[in-house]
């Protein structure tokens, strides 16, 4: 296609590229769907600069947003627990009396798959309004092989119908469907010998996630389900270490995890476990501040092992009801105490590698990575985690098309 090859240019931008913002004002020069150049604007020749079609000039430019932990895909909705919680009924002491996730199994079991799209979609649009250009879906909310894979149909389809990459997981084992009551472990036969297989035959998942706790499943179970995904050449993630730790992360890592995810419980092992596997701790800020959690995840360990850390909405209707990225951005540093270019970096580089998607240049601004962009009415990269303000989406670009913000085209 000729107009994927055109050459397109932003001035005298703000670069944060994905790891860190850099020095000085930038050219940046996109052709077709790839970043081509990249020039310190001091050293620009203009010759080099006159045949491209100028987008803008100034603003702040980062990698297009990674969400790289989402469960957007579910039915109903659960502002009553809000309200139970808030009268003090822990989110453990609702999951026991069959409310929590189960309530949002009973819905989305009930829905079909066209109800579940249109009330996905504007949630999925209004992360990419915030800068999203690649989001990760996980099922976890059927609990039947038919119900999570149709939960993983919608999830392809939201990426087939809007401008944005999605990436599906299928995590079959979140909680303990009511007809397995007492036997977790024919639940998990379940999930390793029959979801897990169907998924992968029709290419429904790119990963397959956990929920390892007490009130979801054991390690060992868990373990049974990634024996399960590596037979089907699936990589894997787990929800782990969120409200205790049962070392589900270092099991994770056993199995060279993509991500451990939540761990505000993981200790110095888990940490090293973590490091040792090249696995990413993605951080929650989101399912913290709406649980009003106090345990904090061991932000300092991490970032002294070297452990790359991503930061992700968990948009999902109990835990973490917020469709709002950039607010993430704000909580990760108020809540966890990440400087605003760690928490661009988890929102960005190190949310690409939780995805496996590192190497496809995602996340990353640099020559030859993909031309997912967002500009931004901003004057620093650090503004965007500072503020929280909607609006400042100028330009969103996704596969190098443009595809939203607020400047005119
Ligand atoms: O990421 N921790 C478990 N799973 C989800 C919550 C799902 C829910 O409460 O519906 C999470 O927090
Ligand atoms: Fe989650």
């Amino acid at each position: 296609m000729q107009s994927t090859m055109q050459r397109r240019l932003w001035r005298d931008v703000h670069v944060f590229d994905g790891l860190r913002t850099l020095p000085e004002p930038m050219a940046v020069i996109v052709e077709g769907d790839r970043i081509a150049r990249m020039i310190p604007m001091a050293q620009v020749d203009e010759a080099e600069l006159a045949d491209g079609a100028e987008m803008a000039r100034g603003g702040v430019l980062t990698p297009g947003l990674v969400d790289c932990h989402t469960h957007l895909v579910f039915g109903g909705s659960r502002a009553d627990e809000f309200e139970q919680r808030l009268e003090g009924i822990s989110y453990a002491e609702i999951a026991r009396r069959g409310g929590g996730i189960l309530s949002t199994v009973a819905a989305t079991r009930a829905a079909s798959e066209d109800e579940l799209f249109a009330q996905a979609r504007p949630r999925l649009e209004a992360l990419m309004n915030e800068g999203v250009t690649t989001v990760e879906i996980k099922s976890g909310y059927g609990l039947t092989v038919d119900d999570e894979l149709k939960m993983l149909r919608v999830a392809r389809r939201l990426g087939e119908a809007l401008p944005v990459r999605v990436v599906t997981t299928l995590l079959g084992a979140h909680a303990l469907p009511p007809e397995f009551k007492d036997d977790s472990d024919g639940y998990i036969a379940l999930v390793c010998e029959e979801m897990i297989p169907a998924a992968a035959a029709e290419g429904l998942a790119d990963a397959v996630d956990v929920f390892c706790e007490s009130i979801a499943f054991s390690v060992a179970q868990c373990e049974r389900v990634f024996e399960a995904a590596r037979a089907h050449d699936l990589p894997i993630k787990a929800h782990a270490e969120q409200l205790s730790n049962l070392g589900g992360s270092a099991a994770a890592a056993r199995f060279g995890a993509l991500s451990a995810d939540h761990i505000e419980y993981l200790d110095e092992a888990g940490v090293a476990a973590l490091r040792e596997a090249g696995s990413v701790a993605v951080l929650l800020p989101g399912a913290f501040h709406t649980l009003r959690e106090t345990r904090l995840p061991p932000i300092a360990a991490l970032r002294h092992a070297g452990v790359p850390m991503a930061v992700a909405t968990d948009a999902n209707p109990g835990s973490s009801p917020i469709f709002h990225p950039t607010l993430m951005l704000n909580f990760a540093c108020t809540l966890f105490r990440l400087t605003p270019q760690e928490a661009l970096a988890g929102m960005t580089a190190h949310g690409a590698r939780a995805l496996g998607l590192a190497e496809q240049g995602l996340g990353r601004i640099a020559e030859g990575a993909a031309a997912d962009l967002c500009l931004w009415d901003a004057d620093t990269p650090a503004a965007l985690a500072y503020a929280v303000q909607s609006g400042r989406l100028r330009q969103r670009w996704c596969r190098g098309e443009r595809q939203g913000g607020t400047d005119h085209d």
